[in-house]
């Protein structure tokens, strides 16, 4: 137990209680460099949260179900709610000095806000704003997930300062809105984890140093599309059905990556015949997410050997393989598909 931990311990034999505003200033006072810059856009994120949160409660009361009618840069539908969650979190990061540039799923291009070269450090900030729209009519889990870099000052194009490897993520989380919503947030010292209480209005601390299992039988992919893999994935998905493992699949990557941070398992996103390399977005899906499997002691690959934090962007939108989760159940499956290669 640390210190600070101590005082709550002492007056009431709890835990104390604490706050996603608080664990921010908690953690910058540990870091007497820090300028306050990174918190101020970690509480844009939590306001931005609470707002997404209060659309998604009430859908389909307040009429913001459904196809906004528009297509995003993936060519996909975009639904209301993806185009107002996009537009609060571009609202309320626009209004924070520290961020340069933000990036979103939504967007084609990213906005650049601030590109002074002087000045204090500045930030870019990369979205999906609401992940697993598609589960929205049927009062599914969805989500926000969230990656921060460092302003790379070196080249006058937004993109070039966007296009660094997830290793250089300084922070990253998701925010799901499901029964709770809750969010998980890393910054590079493990994995803390956040419920809103809606009768205050505050994500309020309820794990710190979350650890992911090291095992467990469960897997979580899309098997409709099981003949599509390549053939390691193919045997993998055997080999485990032999072996007894469940198979749980939200179709939402913020719901099923937060089951296998608590419970363990692995969930991937394979490559297809139709998307030879995967459906999932590297900058604001799979990176953050891999920081966060990461931090929690897991692992996040993008095929044998080859983590997802390692792979070098070459655009914003571009898609990776995913295959992340428990140590173990990501090694079963990587050794599946390293043998199918080898046999190919
Ligand atoms: P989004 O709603 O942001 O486009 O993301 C949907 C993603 C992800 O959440 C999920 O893991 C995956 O799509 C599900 O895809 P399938 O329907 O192909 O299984
Ligand atoms: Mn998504
Ligand atoms: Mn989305």
């Amino acid at each position: 137990m640390r210190a600070d931990e101590t005082y709550g311990h002492v007056a009431t034999g709890r835990p104390p209680i604490i706050t996603l505003q608080g664990h921010i200033l908690e953690q910058q006072s540990r870091h007497p460099e820090a300028t306050g810059t990174l918190s101020w856009i970690l509480s844009a994120i939590s306001i931005s949260a609470k707002m997404i949160a209060a659309q998604v409660r009430r859908a389909r009361l307040i009429d913001v179900l459904g196809s906004a009618g528009e297509e995003n840069v993936q060519g996909e539908q975009q639904q209301k709610l993806d185009v107002i969650s996009n537009e609060i979190l571009l609202r309320t990061l626009g209004g924070r000095e520290g961020v340069a540039i933000v990036a979103s799923e939504e967007n084609e291009e990213p906005v650049l806000l601030r590109d002074e070269r002087e000045g204090p450090r500045r930030y870019c900030v990369l979205f999906d704003p609401l992940d697993g729209s598609s589960n929205l009519d049927v009062c599914g889990g969805v989500g926000t997930i969230f990656s921060i870099l460092r302003h790379d000052r070196r080249s006058d194009r937004a993109e070039d300062s966007l296009l660094q490897p997830g290793s250089q993520q300084v922070a990253a989380g998701y925010v799901l809105y499901g029964p709770s919503t809750v969010c998980t947030l890393t910054i590079g010292l493990g994995v803390d984890l956040f419920v809103l209480d809606p009768s205050i209005g505050a994500f309020v601390r309820v794990e710190q140093g979350l650890k992911i299992p090291t095992h467990s039988k469960s897997y979580s992919v899309n098997e409709g599309n099981r003949l599509q893999f390549p053939q390691g994935y193919q045997d993998y998905l055997g080999w485990a059905q032999q072996n007894g493992y469940s198979s749980r699949y939200a179709g939402a990557m913020v719901a099923d990556v937060h089951r296998i941070l608590l419970k363990g398992g692995v969930f991937m996103y394979p490559p297809t015949a139709k998307a030879p390399k995967g459906k999932l977005r590297l900058m604001y899906e799979a990176n953050p997410m891999a920081m966060l499997v990461e931090q929690a002691g897991g692992k996040a690959l993008a095929a044998p050997g080859q983590r997802i934090l390692d792979v070098r962007p070459e655009g914003i939108h571009q898609r990776v393989p995913v295959v992340l989760g428990s140590p173990a159940e990501v090694d079963h499956v990587m050794d599946h598909v390293a043998a199918g290669a080898a046999a190919a």
